[in-house]
């Protein structure tokens, strides 16, 4: 153990005193609820602090009137800075009657000055403001937040960068089954709308060592799928100090290697950028049955001015190849995609050329989202804004295709058979499962709670859109 992990032990223990004292005086446990916004990585980061806080004696619930209520937050895009702020006043009005209860936010919002200045003026009942780049430090800032001598103050520890990874941090999971595993932190990539490179830093790998290691202890805990997680997943192991490179290698050998620990049912990832994806890779997922059948594959535009204004290092035509390459290796597999509309100086033209890709390529999902101006990235000082009214006509001319496409894709595969991880019972009717093939297509069909967390053989009897409605095939018994 290095000495930062041991001196975050050290003050989990110190915040564990402080929530049995506090426990002794409400004269039941204390309560945690971690609020998630944002992408896999920030669902990755609240289990490390929900660990941490399950560890230091909170018991942790899915409630915001919890004791303790951290807010780990996301700045992608704007929508995602309103439900923040739409959140917080609530909180304040609640908490004055309860003067033991903490108010914690974090994640990338909090890297942003604007926005800490703002929660500083208007918000000033939040105890505890911390970044991406100290989360390891969760524990130190959780016992001088529960330090009685300091309730009223508001503690705000943002750093702008860190080159370290602490390992061996306690962390709980959302499902028993599966888990996302980080492999990289940061986006060295600068994509010219993009606010992530600002607010996650500089590339970081996790030694590859570090990585096999926490997979095998996840799958001898029970976890049957992984999603090693990265901002770009083709970069692991690039940028790492001179002469240490073996200890990282490339992305497709770290994946190879996770995909033959034995227990690992099945292997995702996220997200791969096409402009660095390697023969390789694709080489490595159709030698892997375990390995996922489905590539998420951002596009963001089909227009080449459009492409080189916003960085991606690739056109249109190096992206149908790819896809084809992909297709011709691994015919089984699923596309899908990210595309922003509204983009500084996008034409109806770019839109019809973005569309045309997408009709080449026949996505199986595609995530479409309205450009969202950030600050201090360089295209939110282009001339060219684009108008929200021809952005959203854009907008609803890329949908209706994607939709159109991604039905008929989806309903070219009914009647099929496929291996659906069952993960939860149905939200809208109780008879029914919901789990996912290894298409990441989700499956509807009848089951009960007993099946989640089992890989079942179902029939996908009838596609609807974006999803299937099954039957378990008969006879057939739940693959462990
Ligand atoms: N506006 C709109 N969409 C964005 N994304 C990233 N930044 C922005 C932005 N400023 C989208 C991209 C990325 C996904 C995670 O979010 O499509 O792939
Ligand atoms: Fe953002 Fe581009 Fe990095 Fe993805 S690759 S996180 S879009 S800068």
């Amino acid at each position: 153990m290095t000495i930062d992990e041991q001196t975050q032990r050290d003050a989990i223990a110190r915040a564990g005193d402080r929530v049995r004292a506090l426990s002794l005086s409400l004269g039941r446990k204390p309560t945690a609820c971690v609020v998630t916004f944002g992408c896999q990585m920030n669902a990755r980061d609240s289990e490390k602090l929900a660990g941490i806080l399950e560890e230091s004696g909170f018991s942790i619930i899915d409630d915001e009137d919890a004791d303790f209520l951290i807010y780990n937050t996301c700045t992608v895009r704007e929508n995602a800075d309103k439900r923040l702020f739409g959140r917080l006043g609530a909180v304040g009005a609640r908490k004055k009657e309860k003067p033991w209860s903490r108010l914690a936010v974090c994640g990338c919002m909090m890297q942003e000055e604007l926005h800490v200045d703002r929660l500083k003026k208007s918000y000033p009942f939040v105890d505890l403001i911390f970044g991406t780049h100290n989360l390891f430090t969760f524990p130190s800032l959780l016992d001088a937040v529960l330090a009685p001598e300091n309730a009223g103050n508001m503690i705000v520890d943002v750093w702008d960068r860190t080159d370290r990874i602490l390992e061996h941090l306690p962390s709980k999971r959302k499902y028993p089954f599966k888990s996302g595993v980080n492999i990289m932190f940061g986006c060295d990539n600068f994509c010219t709308y993009c606010i992530v490179p600002y607010v996650r830093g500089r590339e970081r790998s996790r030694r590859s060592a570090d990585i096999l290691d926490e997979v095998r202890r996840l799958a001898d805990d029970g976890v049957r799928e992984v999603m090693l997680l990265g901002q770009n997943v083709n970069s692991y192991g690039k940028n790492v100090p001179a002469g240490e490179e073996a200890a990282y290698g490339s992305f497709p050998e770290l994946l190879a290697g996770v995909a033959e620990i034995p227990g690992i049912r099945r292997v995702r990832f996220m997200t791969s950028h096409p402009k660095d994806l390697s023969d390789e890779l694709v080489e490595t997922i159709r030698s892997h049955d375990n390995i996922a059948r489905h590539l998420h594959l951002p596009l963001q535009s089909g227009s080449d001015r459009i492409l080189k204004r916003m960085n991606r290092g690739y056109d249109s035509a190096g992206y149908l190849a790819l896809c084809e390459r992909i297709k011709a290796r691994v015919p089984d597999i699923a596309l899908t995609t990210d595309i922003i509309i509204g983009f500084p100086g996008e034409t109806p033209e770019d839109v019809d050329a973005t569309i045309d890709v997408v009709r080449s390529v026949r996505f199986r999902n595609a995530f479409t989202f309205l450009y969202s101006r950030r600050s201090g990235t360089p295209a939110a000082g282009f001339a060219d804004q684009v108008p929200k009214e021809t952005a959203q006509e854009g907008f609803d001319r890329l949908l209706r295709t994607v939709q159109e496409i991604a039905a008929e894709e989806t309903k070219k595969q009914e009647g099929s058979v496929g291996e659906v991880l069952v993960e939860s019972v149905n939200e809208n009717d109780a008879r029914l499962v919901t789990g996912r093939l290894s298409d990441n297509q989700l499956v509807h069909f009848p089951g009960d709670e007993t099946l989640i967390g089992q890989f079942v053989r179902v029939k996908l009897c009838e596609a609807k859109g974006f999803y299937y409605i099954g039957q378990r095939v008969q006879g057939s018994d739940a693959v462990h």
